[in-house]
């Protein structure tokens, strides 16, 4: 069971003493993935949810060993309600199957907001903190052996450090879900970048998904 304080959410099931002195509290206790996704759709934590189309939860295989976080929903993700179905979505596929991974079957994917920051803007520090419940109830259930971040927002969201992403990536972190945790550049940035030279961001990016292959292939 994955337990959770989460601020400002309709549908909670008791009251902190916070929640009482402010009643703006309400702790929600996740039961199941399930029933973190149906609190984080009625979800009002943040003031993000008074532009949102669709609350973006997740996209992939609950079951899958490998699991993708994002930054949060842009444009495309919040018409569709699903993550990484843009541009920049489009692209993480043609990554992952340039290895052979299949996005659907073998891999979850999500982001730090469930919600879409107006304009794309990066999410302030206070709405990653406010979604935090969603993110470590889906890191709890899905129980990913490989946890991918994709750019430096998401670095900040689950690991809160603010190491520039060209220091981190690549390497292997042990996250205490007990999953190897790895920080690659986001697709958004490779679309602004397009040399696939030595040192390249593109470079990077293929040097270390066949990594990802690898420790796959590894657990299999
Ligand atoms: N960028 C992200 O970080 N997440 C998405 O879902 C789409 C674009």
């Amino acid at each position: 069971m994955s337990q959770q304080q989460l601020p400002l959410i309709s549908g909670g099931r008791e009251k902190s003493s916070a929640a009482k002195a402010s009643k703006s509290i309400v702790p929600v206790v996740f039961d199941s993935l399930e029933d973190a996704r149906t609190a984080a759709m009625s979800c009002q934590a943040c003031g993000l949810c008074q532009q949102r189309t669709n609350v973006v939860f997740c996209d992939g295989n609950p079951a899958a060993k490998l699991m993708i976080i994002g930054e949060g929903p842009g444009q495309q993700e919040d018409l569709t309600g699903l993550p990484f179905v843009g541009r920049a979505g489009q692209l993480l596929d043609k990554i992952l199957e340039s290895v052979g991974i299949d996005r659907k079957t073998q891999t979850y994917i999500c982001n730090v907001v469930k919600c879409r920051p107006p304009g794309n803007r990066v999410p302030a520090p206070e709405e990653m903190e406010r979604c935090r419940p969603f993110l470590e109830a889906q890191i709890d259930f899905i129980k990913p052996k490989l946890i991918l971040l994709a750019g430096s927002t998401a670095v900040q969201g689950v690991l809160k450090v603010k190491e520039p992403i060209s220091r981190l990536r690549g390497k292997w972190i042990d996250h205490p879900s007990g999953a190897k945790l790895m920080a690659v550049f986001h697709p958004s940035y490779l679309l602004r970048n397009d040399s696939r030279e030595q040192g390249s961001p593109k470079w990077h990016m293929w040097r270390d998904i066949q990594e990802v292959r690898r420790a796959l292939d590894l657990l299999d």
